[in-house]
């Protein structure tokens, strides 16, 4: 498959066109943002294994029944995906209390939730991705009821195949970030990337984090925890 122009380029990751009008190029960057770009660096290595950990986590997801925009990995951090319209909202999951969920309500971290939490953020770095309601993402026409219901399902799916993959490794899902879009029929297809960087995944045993909290909270050891992520997954 041939790279094209870049259309745009991301705090994560570049994203180009491709010689087929319906699949782009997405390059993973081993640059490192948090806090809406306020906080910068690097984590060696990072591209190539947040593509072949959302790889892998995609392939498991649509065997499991989840729409994904994955393709393929074109080189070991390069994957083509469908092209997507993405509906501007992040999608939050919580299993465990982490996070800004902690810091807003004032409840220690490591709390087990009875039941999993749906959040929903409007994507703009600008304004610190704010926290809406359902509501909100209706009524501003960022999304139809139907398509919001349908990304309610496709989250809740997400959480209980991947809690159960990623448990089966030794690893509690804790939280996660999704985001969604549409093909140019209108399909919602489960889009962007699920990685350490957009997952809090905890060691079940030690506790231990092997997600981008590492690199958030300056704990050192970020590159040994995403690599031991995607050993686990291997
Ligand atoms: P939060 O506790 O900061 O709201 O994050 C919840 C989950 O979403 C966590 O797994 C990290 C992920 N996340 C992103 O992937 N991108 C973001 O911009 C934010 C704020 C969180
Ligand atoms: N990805 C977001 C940023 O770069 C937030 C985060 O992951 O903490 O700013």
């Amino acid at each position: 498959m041939i790279r094209g122009e870049k259309l745009y380029e991301g705090k994560a990751k570049i994203v180009y066109t491709t010689d087929d009008p319906d699949k782009l190029w997405v390059h993973f960057k081993d640059e490192a943002t948090a806090f809406d770009g306020k906080k910068k660096g690097v984590i060696e290595n990072k591209g190539y294994l947040n593509a072949q950990v959302s790889s892998k986590l995609f392939g498991v997801l649509s065997r499991n029944g989840v729409p994904t925009h994955f393709v393929r990995l074109e080189t070991p951090r390069d994957m083509i995906v469908r092209k997507l319209e993405i509906i501007p909202v992040e999608v939050v999951v919580r299993n465990v209390v982490a996070g800004s969920m902690s810091k807003r309500l004032g409840i220690e971290e490591g709390r087990k939730l009875t039941q999993p939490v749906l959040e929903f953020y409007y994507k703009s770095d600008a304004l610190g991705d704010p926290w809406v309601n359902e509501s909100h993402v209706l009524a501003l026409g960022w999304a139809q009821a139907a398509e919001v219901e349908a990304i309610r399902s496709m989250a809740l799916t997400v959480n209980r195949v991947l809690s159960k993959h990623l448990g089966n490794v030794g690893i509690l899902l804790v939280d996660f970030k999704l985001e969604f879009g549409r093909t140019s029929d209108g399909t919602i297809l489960l889009g962007d990337e699920i990685s350490p960087d957009t997952c809090r995944l905890w060691d079940v045993r030690s506790g231990e984090k092997l997600d981008k909290d590492r690199f958030r909270r300056d704990m050192g050891g970020v590159e040994d925890a995403y690599e031991e992520v995607l050993r686990r997954l291997s």
